[in-house]
């Protein structure tokens, strides 16, 4: 998943391309790439790692075209080396990419016994040479497009750019976002419009399959069949302004610390404050009569669906079938037509959980999803949308888009427990006053932050750290272990609590560190019981728990002691204290916490 955009500017463009770029840096980060058209002649500059470098390069060698396309590159096909940066370009055409072109060995092999000569080891390279060689066989640009487009395989977006044309740009895409954006006697294509957000708001997302010529006053677009088509140019709320750290240090630091807020504004989008019940807006599905629900995500957002999973089954006796997307997609898991099939995910654009959405549909699927991004694919696509106000999440780890999302899908569960009469009115007020607790029990987490600094420094010298959790808080041991693996590049696991002696106990040793996550529920001495197995064997135990009492009679655990919450809302909370954990074992250890190695923002490859 790579950032792409072109413009059609009346200046030149490749200043607001890095700008636009920068926007983009949330979906890959190892290298980036600009080129533009000046006079019928094409040139380019690129830099390996983060865009600083190539505004650097760019300072010493500027490019002074008015039209030009620009790439951020999250790398798949070849190392994140200079030479393998986007654009890639012959003396012909310039292409930036986004997505795996499936069939590019065979492309390739035929492309160099046809004399073509590869620089890269990209998968993209090859669209490059399809288009050379039609444009020498005599094609006209969108021809040359045109014939190239049929023979790839794969997901992508594209933008390109012709030696000998300063007034054309060609967009395609296929799986993967593209956008056009509407400027005055400019024209401008992105992967998305918060990266157009600065130059226009009228946006139009194209279609699968489509493929669109632009000059600076016109705008054609074909279908798959290559039939001309209108799609709908709507007026993008993506902000233009830059979202920065305020007085923090990094974004995860200002996002960890917004989640009292967001979780309260997304609490006011699905609850009558008035009367403490829930109100989904635009959700018209009948929980009474639904045989189950199936929950696709990945990464965090996965975690959120399993502890979604917890709570529809508790508390709505709903059954809940429940997989990663990149699992699910290919499972050819047979459903019931007329089932909900609930989504889950903050940038809305991540492939695999796209997929399970497409083969939901097929399967006869109601389809809602719970996103961020309200003008992403996934949102477009689904029937129901239900919002996180969580804002923009820059940093690579997710953590107020999850405790928004689990916000979301705990009133989802409770006006499906009040449907089908396993909460009474009384109960759904009681739950919803727990809920509207929860920004308060929050922040004071977060104003013992300094607790967590001591503790994580200890952690910053593990190989490798365990995390336990039962109940509704083994996914927020498995979210803990995520967060502190992608950011610290320390190896982490969550476990299940019950499972240690099948196998993870062979793990422990005095220098295993084992977090575990057990508030005072009633499966709290159950947790306690598998903690004195690893302390029976030397293991070093961090207890996060709400029960100062018992943790103290655990003598040998160094212990968080949380707020005392309702055991249904205890995930939101017990989130707060493993985010913490990793971001300042992270910041102690010097990692890039915003943008961690090897990983993007936004997973829109599979
Ligand atoms: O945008 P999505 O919520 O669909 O993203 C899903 C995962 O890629 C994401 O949660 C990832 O696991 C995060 N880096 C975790 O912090």
């Amino acid at each position: 998943m790579c950032g792409i955009v072109g413009i059609l500017g009346t200046q030149p463009v490749a200043g607001n391309l890095v700008d636009a770029l920068k926007r983009l840096e949330y979906r890959g980060y190892d290298s980036a790439g600009v080129s533009t058209v000046e006079n019928g002649v094409l040139g380019r500059c690129r830099a390996r790692g983060k865009l600083r470098n190539l505004q650097s390069r760019l300072e010493e060698m500027p490019l002074k075209g008015h039209a030009g396309i620009g790439h951020t590159r999250w790398a798949t096909h070849g190392a994140p080396t200079e030479t393998n940066a986007h654009p890639h370009m012959t003396d012909k055409v310039a292409v930036v990419h986004n997505g795996i072109i499936e069939n590019f060995k065979s492309l390739r092999e035929r492309l160099e016994k046809a004399g073509a000569h590869f620089e890269t080891e990209t998968d993209t390279e090859v669209i490059v040479h399809l288009i050379s060689q039609a444009l020498e066989a005599g094609a006209a640009p969108e021809t040359a497009v045109q014939s190239a487009l049929k023979e790839l395989e794969g997901a992508f977006a594209i933008a390109i750019i012709f030696g000998g044309h300063d007034d054309l740009m060609i967009g395609a895409r296929r799986g993967s976002p593209l956008a056009i954006g509407y400027g005055d006697r400019e024209m401008y294509l992105g992967s998305d419009a918060i990266a157009l957000a600065p130059f226009t708001d009228r946006v139009c997302y194209l279609e699968d399959g489509d493929c669109v010529t632009l000059t600076r006053t016109s705008v054609a677009i074909k279908d798959e069949n290559g039939h001309p088509v209108d799609r709908k140019i709507s007026q993008s709320q993506a902000s233009a302004m830059l979202v920065d750290k305020g007085n923090h240090r990094h974004f995860m630091a200002k996002e960890i610390h917004e989640q009292p807020e967001v979780i309260s504004h997304t609490l006011a989008h699905y609850v009558d404050l008035s009367r403490n019940r829930v109100e989904i807006p635009d959700f018209n599905i009948d929980f009474a009569t639904l045989p189950r629900i199936t929950i696709s995500a990945c990464g965090t957002a996965y975690y959120a669906g399993l502890v979604a999973k917890y709570w529809f089954e508790r508390y709505a006796r709903l059954p809940v079938e429940i997989d990663v997307a990149s699992e699910m997609r290919y499972r050819e898991a047979p459903m019931q037509p007329g089932g909900l099939a609930l989504f889950i995910s903050q940038s809305g654009e991540t492939a695999d959980t796209l997929a399970t959405l497409r083969y939901c549909r097929e399967q006869k699927q109601h389809i809602a999803s719970v996103v961020n991004v309200r003008e992403s694919t996934i949102a477009r696509e689904s029937d129901a949308i239900l919002p996180t106000l969580a804002g923009p999440e820059i940093g690579v780890a997710s953590t107020k888009a999850f405790t928004c999302q689990l916000t979301v899908l705990a009133c989802l569960a409770i006006r499906a427990g009040c449907e089908r009469g396993h909460i009474s009115s009384d109960q759904e007020m009681e739950l919803v006053g727990q809920l509207l607790e929860i920004p308060r029990h929050i922040s004071r987490i977060l104003h013992d932050e300094k607790l967590f600094e001591k503790i994580a420094h200890d952690l910053a010298h593990s190989r490798d750290v365990l995390y336990l959790g039962r109940g509704s808080s083994y996914p927020i041991a498995l979210e803990g272990a995520l967060k502190l693996k992608e950011i610290s590049y320390i190896h982490a696991e969550g476990y299940a609590a019950g499972e240690l002696k099948h196998g993870p106990i062979a793990l422990i040793d005095e220098d295993v560190p084992v977090v575990v996550v057990a508030p005072r529920d009633e499966l709290f001495d159950k947790t306690v019981s598998n903690m004195e197995e690893v302390a029976a064997r030397g293991g070093q135990i961090l207890l996060i728990t709400d029960d100062g009492e018992a943790a103290d009679s655990f003598s040998t655990a160094s212990n968080f002691i949380l707020p005392k919450a309702h055991s249904f809302t205890n995930p939101l909370l017990f989130a707060v204290p493993v985010q913490l954990l990793a971001y300042h074992t992270a910041v102690f250890m010097g990692t890039d916490v915003d943008q961690p190695r090897n990983l993007a923002k936004s997973v829109t490859v599979e």
